[in-house]
């Protein structure tokens, strides 16, 4: 069998500390099969402003190095909270980034909203992301409500029918790839 690890690049649109978001891609990172390789990315607060005029010439190195990460992934998991019934501004700006680029075209993807509500901001991830051209579907996509009231301090579900979609979301997501 071969030893080659499914690289997934996942991407935190909170840049908390504390993050729902980013217990939910630590959760999933730990739910995969073996055969998975989560990368957490942790760079989001140093992209810089995106300005078109360094998009393709010029681009800091930040980018470059966000843009190489989703290169080199097989595949790409988003958890985001909504803000302002949007996307958080540091997930949109790395977003924006990557809009000249065919980086997502076609990359199996999974993304989810966790939020007190969410419902905008997901359809909004939705609408960018398609934008994008990533490779995602219903089955690959959540929407977790409520979130303060689903998973704990230390990153356990607490609540079982999030539980349930969660599991559903990542056999979805792992399947792509098998
Ligand atoms: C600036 C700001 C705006 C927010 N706007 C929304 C919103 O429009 N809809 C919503 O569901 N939650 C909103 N929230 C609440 C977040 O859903 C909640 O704080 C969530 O736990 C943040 O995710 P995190 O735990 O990953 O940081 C907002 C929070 C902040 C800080």
């Amino acid at each position: 069998m071969s030893s080659v690890k499914i690289k997934i690049l996942a991407i935190s649109g909170s840049t908390r500390k504390n993050s729902s978001s980013f217990k939910f891609l630590k959760y999933i990172s730990e739910h995969l099969k073996p055969q998975f390789e989560v990368d957490i990315f942790e760079g989001l607060t140093n992209i810089p402003h995106f300005n078109p005029d360094l998009d393709t010439e010029n681009p800091p190195e930040e980018v470059v190095s966000f843009r190489n990460k989703i290169a080199e992934a097989d595949g790409i998991l988003i958890c985001t909270p909504e803000y302002v019934f949007s996307l958080p501004g540091s997930l949109k700006n790395a977003l924006e980034w990557c809009v000249s680029t065919t980086l997502f075209s076609n990359k199996k993807t999974g993304l989810i909203t966790a939020s007190a509500s969410g419902e905008m901001g997901h359809e909004q991830l939705i609408l960018v992301m398609k934008t994008l051209e990533a490779n995602f579907n219903d089955a690959t996509q959540l929407l977790i409500q409520g979130v303060r009231g689903k998973i704990n301090d230390e990153g356990k579900i607490t609540n079982e029918e999030t539980a349930i979609a969660l599991q559903n979301f990542v056999n979805n997501f792992e399947n792509q790839f098998l």
